[in-house]
């Protein structure tokens, strides 16, 4: 199903596999990685050649095979599930609503959702996604080629708020937060606490309180649950719908 029809059928079918994604979720407790998904997925968006993006293409073995995305062929698995009941939804889709769901159901703010990505078996070159042992020009290089902004970069490194690193996947380890399925500001607390026994901070989790511009909503979400929220909802979607107009 590479060209969706939107019409009331593919809606009611999205609401059924939203509801299919929650139980999923639930009973493997696998929201982070579904987040990483939609992401990862997402992430490669590259807004000069309109390459890239949410397009269900890391399905494809060239593509989940990239360093960046190990361990996340377990993510693209437990999506097939829902896929097998509702056929008729892109992967590109199905991605989105899992990653838009995962945050729903550990505590953070509903992202609007609309269908109707087109899936591609198109593959970008490894080499899209951040390193996580760089600085923040780095990150600017990295969001602003997707067409995102500074603000974006500090939001959306708050989804570090759920799940951890493994050695075995990224070479790092750990949780950020000391509650890993629950979505809420504590990412940031943290990151402005220092070092704590236990919690991971990667480089480019460090970077975005050396940047001035990056620092200043590092100390704002901190403090304001709410700001994050409503930022992060904003700037979730924006990366949900990387080059694809849904009108
Ligand atoms: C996990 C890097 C941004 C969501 C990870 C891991 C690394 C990483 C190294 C550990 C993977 C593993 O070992 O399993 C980065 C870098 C980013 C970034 C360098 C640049 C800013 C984001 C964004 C999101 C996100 C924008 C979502 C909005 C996650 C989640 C996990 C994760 C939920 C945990 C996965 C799990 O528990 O299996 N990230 N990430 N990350 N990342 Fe990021």
């Amino acid at each position: 199903m590479p060209f969706p029809v939107v019409d009331t059928e593919y809606h009611k079918e999205i609401e059924k596999a939203r509801r299919d994604l929650r139980a999923l979720i639930a009973f493997n407790n696998c929201a982070p990685i579904m987040l990483r998904l939609a992401w990862h997925d997402a992430g490669t968006y590259d807004v000069s050649t309109k390459t890239g993006g949410p397009n269900g293409s890391i399905r494809n073995e060239e593509e989940y095979t990239h360093g960046s995305n190990n361990g996340l062929k377990i993510a693209i698995d437990f999506c097939e599930e829902v896929k097998a009941k509702h056929h008729n939804i892109t992967y590109a889709d199905l991605y989105q609503l899992a990653g838009v769901v995962a945050v729903e159901v550990t505590g953070g703010p509903t992202i609007d959702f609309v269908p109707g990505r087109k899936d591609s078996d198109i593959c970008p070159k490894e080499g899209r996604l951040p390193n996580a042992t760089k600085g923040a020009p780095h990150l600017k290089d990295i969001f602003y080629r997707m067409g995102l902004s500074g603000k974006d970069i500090v939001a959306l490194s708050g989804g570090h708020t759920l799940g951890r690193a493994h050695p075995e996947r990224s070479g790092f380890d750990g949780p950020w937060t000391n509650e890993p399925l629950k979505f809420d500001n504590s990412y940031f607390v943290e990151l402005l606490k220092g070092e704590s026994e236990g919690l991971l901070k990667l480089p480019t989790d460090i970077a975005l309180m050396d940047d001035p511009e990056f620092r200043e909503y590092v100390e704002l979400y901190a403090k304001d649950e709410d700001a994050f929220f409503r930022d992060y909802a904003e700037s979730h979607k924006k990366l949900s719908e990387l080059g694809f107009d849904p009108s």
